[in-house]
């Protein structure tokens, strides 16, 4: 098998599981194309001769080989004795040098506090268990990046798993993905913080069945009270779909009762001054994954959570316009607008909700002229 020139040695599956000898998921290629031009990009922006790398679940060893440019030492763990053995191999047959650990995660990142420059958890399921330990192992300077796929649980599916797990209320809507997204930044951003550590997102995104959350870390404590100020909460009108990244028990637009997401991150999930360096580098032949990065950095700056564009449309009982029409009118009428990479039905933009659902029911309208 191979992914981007690097060898691996993995069992050939159509559905790779928790049950595989040596797990490697092909589909999961954009998360590391992303993670692997953001570990780039933090690379040269941070003033450390020295870069070291720990991939703490590493399984075929497939991220730890694709930061291997960027590190001074590398560091492969996988609990599973097969998936270290296809780790070995890996590393002869792509000529890359690395320490290879067959260790639970959390005690080999415990015995390397504040050491490594960038730490990547990618488990099966949540990435809660591992967020103390990798906050312990993190760098004053460094990069983090975690995969989550428990995504049922933020968005409200599991409702009382939400709240033992992230201490958070979710709430299940068009936008649930967005919302669950900012449960795990704010989790994350907790629990480094309880280190003196400020973690602040620099490309967070949704993808299919996961999230991922990558952001930067510095020992900071004035940092971390700073963004103390981006836990918050959300508020959603069921009733006529205003809603806004603060807690507000009535509905500005309609008056009706609001519901209440959070706690969560209410701040930016996208740095664009990141994603245009990764912009920069990623090759053009990536076409999804720079697609993907495209999209994020668009919609990077426009903090009020997506609205879908059918879920609009029916909440008004009126036949649904096109996407590309709705966003070149908001955009005319001067508003910040663009497409989200949550759905291929969604925009973001800041304008008020009114003047949204005018734009639709007048598009509508045009529509069904005969
Ligand atoms: C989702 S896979 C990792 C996939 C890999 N990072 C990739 O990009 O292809 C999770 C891996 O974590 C390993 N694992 C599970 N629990 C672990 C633990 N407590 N410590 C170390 N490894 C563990 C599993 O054996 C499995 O190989």
């Amino acid at each position: 098998m191979e992914e981007r020139g690097y060898i691996l040695y993995v069992p050939n599956e159509e559905e790779p599981g928790k049950d595989s000898e040596v797990f490697y998921n092909s589909e999961m290629v954009l998360n590391r194309d992303i993670s692997e031009i953001a570990g780039k990009v933090f690379r040269e922006a941070v003033e450390t001769e020295d870069f070291r790398v720990c991939d703490a679940l590493s399984a075929s060893g497939i991220r730890g080989l694709r930061y291997s440019k960027i590190s001074t030492e590398l560091h492969l763990n996988d609990a599973n004795p097969e998936a270290v053995k296809s780790i070995q191999k890996a590393l002869e047959a792509n000529n890359v040098e690395a320490e290879t650990h067959k260790r639970d995660a959390n005690v080999l990142l415990s015995d390397y506090r504040n050491y490594f420059h960038l730490i990547d958890i990618d488990p099966f399921g949540p990435f809660t268990n591992y967020l103390d330990s990798t906050a312990r192992a993190a760098n004053h300077q460094s990069l983090i990046g975690l995969t989550a796929t428990d995504n049922a649980v933020p968005t409200g599916s599991y409702k009382k798993t939400c709240r033992r797990r992230y201490s958070s209320e979710p709430l299940k809507n068009s936008f649930m993905h967005e919302t669950a997204l900012r449960i795990y930044i704010k989790e994350v951003f907790q629990n480094f913080a309880r280190y003196d550590k400020a973690f602040e997102p620099r490309i967070c995104f949704h993808e299919r069945h996961y999230s991922r959350v990558i952001g930067r870390v510095t020992e900071s404590k004035k940092r971390t009270n700073k963004n103390l100020d981006n836990i918050g909460f959300l508020s959603f009108c069921r009733s006529c779909r205003w809603r806004k990244l603060e807690r507000v028990e009535r509905c500005e637009n309609c008056g009706s009762k609001t519901e209440i997401a959070g706690p969560l991150w209410t701040g930016k999930i996208i740095d664009i001054r990141f994603t245009e360096k990764v912009l920069e580098k990623i090759p053009k032949e990536w076409e999804g994954s720079l697609e993907m990065v495209k999209m994020l950095h668009n919609e990077g700056e426009l903090l009020a959570p997506f609205y879908d564009i059918h879920e609009l449309a029916s909440n008004m009982k009126i036949s649904v316009p096109k996407r590309r029409r709705v966003i070149e009118e908001i955009g005319t009428k001067g508003y910040p607008v663009s497409r989200t990479h949550f759905s291929p039905t969604g925009f973001r933009t800041d304008a008020p909700i009114n003047d949204i659902k005018t734009i639709i029911r007048e598009l509508s309208e045009s529509d069904n002229k005969p």
